[in-house]
This record gives structure tokens, C-alpha cells and sequence, in this order.
């Protein structure tokens, strides 16, 4: 019987949610092993919105410029076009992922980093080249079978795929990042809400210059309204801009309940014609594949020393491109509490606002992204094209928008209204910036006493920033010397910084005297960081003597409105809490 290899965190998977636990942990200097079953990373372009919280994940972590490299840019992103094929007839747009100017300026206030379209098979790459670069030992063709645990870690058995045989690894903690048919969540026993299967969908990846029909209304997303359209899928025939303008992914749906049809060259390329809409464009199918959409999330993300993320622990369909952002964002959560925790920093307890912080916003994705699907019916409605009808009878529906009668003048309202309507799917600047994670149910969070005042505006679209302890840090332009750098620059790197200005000098003490590493920012006319445009003092809602005390991820844990003699203590108090030591 060979030995165990040994580890502090067996990462199972190496798509958005393993390999970033992996590149944060090797990052905060904790040893980890990344095993993923296939040879190779993703080979196909799958999740790709990648959202303005993910990008500061990746600027902290040090990988965001190479993803800006290889990323298509915000400003081609953002015409989300609704057609009958890109041949053939357009039915309206709608400015989508920050590129509404209003919601652009909203964009450039809320982050130092801006959106991107970052195909899956060229993000795992960055990623995982970085985890492997700064320590992670990775093993391919590696997979998961089945693990058990006791007071001191987990050992987990793997089969090498080359050689066939099985060995085990021990780690102190597993984390499963093995997907939507994760085996890691089902072994740990991982309670799942909602539905698989709820619609079936294929992908079809392809090449074809398609110039002429994109580049004057450039987007990430072409949606088509033809004949079989909503079947299934995703709410529409979907043409998805993967490298503009020759790299292509369709979505189109079948119905799940009769089974997925055979993906022959034949079938794929007809479903191409269909949407492209013009036989004389040379295309080329590389490849199709069949998956469902789902609608499930786990009320609990871990069992012991064994943690989920991504979609193991959340399913749900393509819409608002939420996949790989909140998986990223899972990791990050997880990886600097099993660093302290692991460096006797923080008590084991810190590991439950893992759940705590992240199980409810997995809940309200995998709710958003369904209901963005049934918010695109209201589109093709308002051209009667939903009801079963021959393709000249929607054809006809269709053109009768253009007919000069009330009738068809109400029908362009109705469209008009149910395309602006979809802000919602593309547009949720909220959805993407608001998360907050509730006092009441986490310890890493310390109530501030303050009541919750909620948000002035509908926080799905709109983002609004705090420092109520919760919330995610907000970003203000600030300068050091003649460095001009975001608020958000100041902390993360595994540790907690604590943010005080002019009159702050006894937090200042009281964090230089605490055993967990605490970065101290004071901001100021005449200190190391200055705040010229006066922008963080509008948004920081304490007085300059005040403090807020922010985690390696970026979250406010401990806000204090003013100066306080008794620093040290408050300080120390907040700590045992967020620590887990009470
Ligand atoms: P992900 O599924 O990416 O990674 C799981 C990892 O676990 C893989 O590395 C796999 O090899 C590994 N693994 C699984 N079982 C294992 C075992 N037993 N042992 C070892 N390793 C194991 N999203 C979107 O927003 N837009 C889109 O168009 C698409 N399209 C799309 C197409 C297809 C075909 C898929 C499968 C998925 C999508 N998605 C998508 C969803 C998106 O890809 C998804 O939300 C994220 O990849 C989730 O990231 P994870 O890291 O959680 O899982």
C-alpha cells in the first residue's frame, strides 16, 4: 500500500472556481494540490462575461492585466441585438454590460477594473498557469473517487487515468470544484434546492467571417427569433461572439423531454445557416455538445473539513453571465479563512461564514439567471411568436410591426418595452456589485450598531456603495505621492487592512498590535495616501478619525464612525469575533 501524499488543500477541479481557490491559496503561500480529471483545461469557449467584482478578484490576485490582454473589451460588448437571423431582419437592441453611457459612468464610479469577454478556455490558462507559477502542484487526468474524513483532514482517493491505478491524497481540507455533476457535493452529502433538466441546449462552436453582419452593432450576444427558437434553451436561438468577428457559439434549445438530437456536422451546420442567415458565408463546426439548463442551489456549501463552490454548489443557466463570475468569487471568499485558519490565525469556526456569506447569493444567482430566461418570452410575444405556428405565419406576425395601423403601433410599444425590459439580464450593474453579507448570520461580519438602510434605487441594476460592515469596500481614486491608485489597492493580499485617517492614530496603534497582520492606510492631507478629489471622504460614511476594518477579500468587517480612546479594545473585540476565538 503506497503512502499517502500530503497536502493542506486537495483542490478537486480546474475550471473558474478550482483553479482561482488554487491561484489565491498559492498566492497566500498554502500548499495545495489541484487534481482535475481531463488532460487538458476547457477546450471550448463556455462561460465568458466576466463582471467588474471579478476583475478586482483578479487585480488582486495579479492576473488581471493578462486577462485584459487576451479579453475582447468592454466597448464591443454591448449592443445585445435582437433579430430574425444577423442576415435577416433586426427587432431592436438593447446597450448592454455597461455600455448604456449612464450606466458606463456608473461602471467607471463603482471600480478601478472594467468588464471584459473572457472565454473560459483562454481564462483556466491564466489562471492555473499563475496557481501552478506560485506553487500549486497540478495533476491532470487525475479524478476524484471518493474521500473520508476525521478530526484532522480528509483523505481523498484519485485514480491516475494514464496509468489506471489509485492513490490517496491527505490534505487538511478538500475542496470539490468539480462542477455542476460534482461527486465531492454528493459524497459530502450536501443538501441541493430546485431542478436539473429544467431545458435542453446545445452549443455550437464554429468559425465564419461575419464581418458585415456584426462589427456595426458590435455585442457579445446576437439573440434570434426563427422558427423553433423557443424550444428549449435559453429563452431563443442565441449567436455568441467568442473572438470578434469570426469566432462563434450558438446556443439553440430542444425539447429536453424528447432527448438531445444526434449532433451530426449536418445537424450543427443547419442550425448555423438557420441563425447566420446567409448561405453564402463559409462557415466551419469545430465542435457541438448538449447540456441542460439547471436551477438548482445547496442550502449548505460544506460538511466538515470538505468545501464546495461554483457550480457544485450552484447550477443555472448562462443568462446575466453569472457562471464562472460567482464561482471566482467563491474561491476568493474560502481561500484566505483556510489560510488563517491553517496558520492558526483564526479558530476553525471562521470556515462557517463560508456558508453563511455565500449560500444566499448563490441562491439569488441561479434565481436571477432563470428568471432572465423567462423574461426574454415577453420579447417574442409582443410579435405573437411564441404560439405554435407555421414559419410564414411568424414570418407574417413579424412583419406586421410595420403595417401604419394602431394595432401594429401598439405591437413596436410592446416590443420596444420588452427589450428595454432585459437591463435586467444585461445591464444588472446591482446584481454584480451589491453583494452583502449579513451580520446575523456571519461571525466574520461585526454589527456596527447601524440600522440597515437598504438601497435608494432597485438593486438589481443599481449599484450603491457602503462601508456598512457587510459590504464590499468602495472604490474611491485616491494618490500616494504621484501614484494615483483605488482605495480597493490598499487591502486584500491575504491580509486585513485597516482604513483610519487624521485623528486615527490610536487605531493605527491598536492594529500594529494585534497578532493577525493588519496593513494600515491612513488618508489624509499630509499622510501616505491623499484623497485629492475628496471622493473617499464622500463615500467612506465615517469621520476622519474613524475606522473600517477590511478582510483579505475586500469586505468591510468592522466599521467604527469616529475616534476612539479605547481603540485597542474595540479592535481586539472585533478580531476574537471575525476570527472565530468567541
Ligand atoms: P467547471 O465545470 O468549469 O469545472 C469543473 C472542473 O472539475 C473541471 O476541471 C473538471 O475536469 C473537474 N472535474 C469534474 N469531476 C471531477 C472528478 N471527479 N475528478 C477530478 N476533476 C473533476 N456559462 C456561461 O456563463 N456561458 C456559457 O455559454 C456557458 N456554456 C457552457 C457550456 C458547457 C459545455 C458547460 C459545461 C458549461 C457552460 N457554462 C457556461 C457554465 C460555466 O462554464 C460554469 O458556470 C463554470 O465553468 C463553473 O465553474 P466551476 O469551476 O464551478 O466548474
Amino acid at each position: 500500500m503506497s503512502t499517502a501524499v500530503e497536502t493542506d488543500v486537495l483542490v478537486v477541479g480546474s475550471g473558474p472556481a478550482g483553479a482561482s481557490a488554487a491561484l489565491a491559496l498559492s498566492t497566500y503561500g498554502v500548499p495545495n494540490i489541484m487534481v482535475t480529471r481531463y488532460a487538458s483545461l476547457a477546450d471550448t469557449p463556455r462561460a465568458h462575461i466576466t463582471n467588474q467584482r471579478t476583475m478586482e478578484v483578479l487585480r488582486d490576485l495579479g492576473v488581471e492585466d493578462e486577462v485584459i490582454a487576451k479579453a475582447t473589451p468592454q466597448h464591443l460588448m454591448g449592443n445585445t441585438t435582437f433579430c430574425t437571423s444577423l442576415a435577416g431582419e433586426e427587432l431592436g437592441r438593447v446597450r448592454s454590460w455597461g455600455n448604456d453611457p449612464l450606466v458606463q459612468a456608473a461602471h467607471q464610479l463603482a471600480s478601478p477594473t472594467r468588464m471584459c469577454d473572457m472565454p473560459q478556455h483562454l481564462m483556466e490558462p491564466v489562471l492555473v498557469n499563475a496557481a501552478v507559477a506560485r506553487g500549486t502542484r497540478l495533476r491532470f487526468e487525475t479524478e476524484y473517487l471518493s474521500h473520508t474524513q476525521d478530526a484532522d483532514g480528509v483523505t481523498a482517493t484519485v485514480r491516475d487515468r494514464l496509468r489506471g491505478d489509485t492513490y490517496q491524497i491527505r490534505a487538511r481540507y478538500l475542496i470539490g470544484a468539480d462542477g455542476g455533476r460534482s461527486k465531492v457535493a454528493t459524497d459530502a452529502g450536501l443538501p441541493m434546492g430546485g431542478q436539473m433538466g429544467v431545458a435542453g441546449s446545445i452549443n455550437i462552436v464554429f468559425e465564419a467571417d461575419l464581418t458585415r453582419y456584426t462589427a456595426h452593432r458590435p455585442s457579445t450576444l446576437y439573440w434570434v427569433l426563427a422558427p423553433g427558437a423557443t424550444v428549449g434553451g435559453i429563452g431563443a436561438g442565441l449567436v455568441r461572439c467568442v473572438r470578434p468577428w469570426n469566432e462563434w457559439l450558438i446556443v439553440w434549445g430542444y425539447d429536453v423531454t424528447a432527448g438531445a438530437p444526434d449532433l451530426t456536422t449536418e445537424y450543427a451546420e443547419s442550425i448555423v445557416r438557420k441563425l447566420v442567415g446567409d448561405d453564402a458565408v463559409p462557415v466551419t463546426v469545430k465542435s457541438s455538445s448538449a447540456w441542460t439548463v439547471n436551477e438548482m442551489y445547496a442550502e449548505t456549501y460544506a460538511n466538515g473539513r470538505v468545501f464546495c463552490a461554483g457550480d457544485a454548489v450552484h447550477r443555472h443557466p448562462p443568462s446575466n453571465g453569472l457562471g464562472s463570475n460567482t464561482s471566482v468569487q467563491d474561491a476568493y471568499n474560502l481561500a484566505w479563512k483556510l489560510k488563517l485558519v491553517l496558520d492558526g490565525t483564526a479558530h476553525p469556526r471562521l470556515l462557517d461564514s463560508y456558508t453563511a456569506e455565500r449560500a444566499p447569493i448563490g441562491r439569488q444567482i441561479v434565481t436571477r439567471a432563470n428568471r432572465s430566461i423567462r423574461e426574454t418570452a415577453p420579447v417574442f410575444e409582443a410579435l405573437d411568436g411564441l404560439s405554435p405556428q407555421t414559419p410564414e405565419q411568424l414570418w407574417a406576425n413579424i412583419a406586421a410591426r410595420k403595417d401604419a395601423t394602431e394595432a401594429a403601433a401598439k405591437q413596436r410599444a410592446r416590443l420596444r418595452e420588452a427589450i428595454a425590459f432585459k437591463v435586467y439580464e444585461f445591464n444588472a450593474h446591482g446584481v454584480d456589485l451589491n453583494q452583502r453579507y449579513p451580520a446575523e448570520s456571519s461571525a466574520a461580519i461585526v454589527p456596527d450598531g447601524t440600522p440597515d438602510p437598504g438601497f435608494d434605487r432597485d438593486p438589481e441594476l443599481h449599484h450603491q456603495p457602503s462601508t456598512r460592515p457587510g459590504a464590499r469596500l468602495p472604490h474611491a481614486w485616491i494618490t500616494s505621492g504621484t501614484r494615483t491608485l483605488s482605495t480597493l489597492d490598499t487591502v486584500g493580499r491575504g491580509r486585513f487592512t485597516l482604513l483610519t485617517g487624521i485623528g486615527g492614530e490610536a487605531w493605527v496603534r491598536a492594529a500594529e498590535a494585534q497578532e493577525a497582520e493588519i496593513a494600515t492606510v491612513v488618508i489624509g492631507p499630509g499622510q501616505e495616501y491623499e484623497d485629492p478629489y475628496g471622493d473617499w471622504a464622500r463615500l467612506s460614511e465615517i469621520s476622519d478619525g474613524g475606522a473600517l476594518l477590511v478582510r483579505p477579500d475586500g469586505f468591510v468587517a468592522f466599521r467604527h464612525a469616529s475616534a476612539a480612546p479605547d481603540a485597542g479594545e474595540l479592535l481586539a473585540d472585533a478580531l476574537r469575533r471575525i476570527l472565530g476565538h468567541v
